[in-house]
């Protein structure tokens, strides 16, 4: 194939001269975009089989490009495929490297078709496969918490509201929150997949075709539900990766919370938890140190993957349609957010499935800080029948008076209550405890470990009903 002497065989023909060496580097996406070579030569091989059913190419040319096509996916799986900066992205390459092993009917794959659908699809089928690995990975999270959840559902520990001590609360309860939120996660990794399961394959350029292809047949081939039905929008959008990177940011928040109360959870002061050595770190000066690593890169990742959302955000904002070269921008972000999430999720699932619980130290921290106060001013409303707010002053004085001594609520004598109201009985005492405080918040969703273990059933039987391999 003659490049005209631009140095650029695909599209060379009315240029002069070749780029210049900027020019080249700004231009060349290869050294990323490689990373689709596989989705890139299904791609091919789905519109190579079309354009011969179609009548388009011969049946002869289409076994020769689907042959030389899956000899250069042998070249890339070994290692041995030569990427060259010069041919620009992973379509060029591939193109060229296909004109080298099959001659001039290589020139016929890309009738009917565009780099700017190519890319599309190549883009949609990888941001599709890796949402479905998210979503596989996500289910082994919440597993791992379900553990948690089932071993601990009496285990009481402190609940806090702005980090303060507020009301004892079940460590099996803690877990089942960040279950809910994991599945939240994983549901709107699912609606992204929906959404984006339509093929642009066939879009061309931007306007469609004079072949008469199918494009029923490419968007089956490659496991699409149907093809995208409008041509322009086909090679312009990219919210599918938008959306892919709006679930991964709110999934590395929620990650990032949790990371944030494992490393406090495994400070002495705190001392509820104890990583596994396979999930800790030295440190190279202090031998006592245990230091939560992973913990703290989990809530770090949260930084770029927030970052990819907002750059990508950018790069579109200001975009007419149709293609732009400013949308190759779209994959670095994409692809590191990506294996920034995956790796999260790995390290934080390994971290919860292998941590152990230091129940001693929660339950002390637990009845701490009057945690019980809110049960004894329960007790004012139901037995004596007080308005909720005088019961929350009283219980207030109880407090005074136990702070002044320096013992627990459950420590006051019964004449010590009832300076603060005559009416308080013996039977007051029967709900300061914590273990008391989390078996009477029965209320639906509340923190009683009967709760808890129903909860921990209801999810069971919602991921066994969806099947390991169900279909998103
Ligand atoms: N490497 C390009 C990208 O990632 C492929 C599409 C190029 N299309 C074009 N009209 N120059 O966006």
């Amino acid at each position: 194939m003659s490049d005209g002497g631009s140095g650029n065989k695909m599209w060379g023909g009315r240029f002069a001269s070749g780029p210049d060496a900027i020019m080249e580097a700004i231009n060349a996406s290869i050294d990323f975009d490689k990373k689709l070579y596989a989705e890139d030569i299904a791609g091919s091989k789905a519109h190579a089989a079309m354009l011969a059913a179609q009548g388009i190419i011969s049946p002869s040319d289409a076994q020769s490009i689907t042959e030389g096509l899956d000899t250069i996916l042998s070249e890339m799986e070994r290692g041995e495929f030569a990427y060259s900066a010069r041919l620009e992205d992973i379509h060029m390459n591939v193109e060229s490297r296909l004109a080298e092993l099959i001659g001039p009917a290589a020139g016929r794959l890309h009738t009917a078709r565009s780099r700017n659908d190519q890319v599309a699809v190549d883009f949609r089928l990888w941001v599709k496969k890796t949402a479905q690995k998210t979503h596989a990975q996500l289910r082994d999270l919440m597993e791992a918490f379900l553990q948690k959840a089932e071993s601990h559902a009496g285990t009481v520990m402190p609940g806090f509201t702005h980090l303060q001590t507020a009301q004892p609360v079940t460590f099996g309860h803690h877990c089942m929150a960040y279950v809910e939120m994991f599945a939240r996660d994983r549901s709107r990794f699912a609606d992204a997949i929906r959404r984006m399961d339509e093929c642009p394959l066939g879009a061309a350029a931007l306007a469609g075709t004079s072949f008469p292809i199918d494009r029923h047949a490419t968007a089956a081939a490659l496991g699409f539900r149907e093809p995208t039905r409008n041509s322009l929008d086909s090679v312009s959008d990219r919210d599918f990766a938008l959306e892919f990177l709006a679930a991964t940011s709110i999934c590395a928040t929620h990650l990032s919370r949790l990371a944030e109360e494992i490393v406090l959870w495994s400070t002495p002061q705190f001392s509820f938890i104890r990583l596994s050595d396979r999930f800790s770190t030295g440190s190279s000066i202090m031998p006592q140190k245990r230091n939560p690593d992973a913990a703290e890169l989990v809530r770090a990742k949260t930084g770029r993957i927030n970052g990819a959302l907002i750059a990508l955000l950018t790069v579109m904002k200001g975009l007419a349609l149709t293609y732009s070269k400013d949308m190759q921008e779209d994959k670095e972000a994409v692809f590191d957010a990506a294996e920034s999430l995956e790796l999260a999720i790995l390290a934080m699932t390994g971290m919860i499935a292998d941590m152990t619980i230091n129940e001693e130290s929660m339950q002390a921290a637990a009845g701490a800080g009057f945690s019980i106060a809110t049960d004894l001013a329960d007790w004012l409303v139901r037995e004596i029948g007080m308005p909720f707010r005088e019961a929350h002053h009283v219980t207030g004085r109880a407090v005074a008076i136990a702070e002044e001594k320096d013992c627990g609520l459950e420590e006051l004598t019964l004449a010590e209550l009832q300076s603060v109201d005559p009416r308080i009985t013996q039977e007051a005492f029967g709900v300061l405890s914590v273990e008391k405080s989390v078996a009477s918040r029965s209320s639906f969703g509340g923190t009683a470990p009967d709760n808890v273990r129903a909860q921990a059933q209801a999810w069971r039987e919602r991921l066994s009903a969806q099947g390991s391999d169900e279909a998103v």
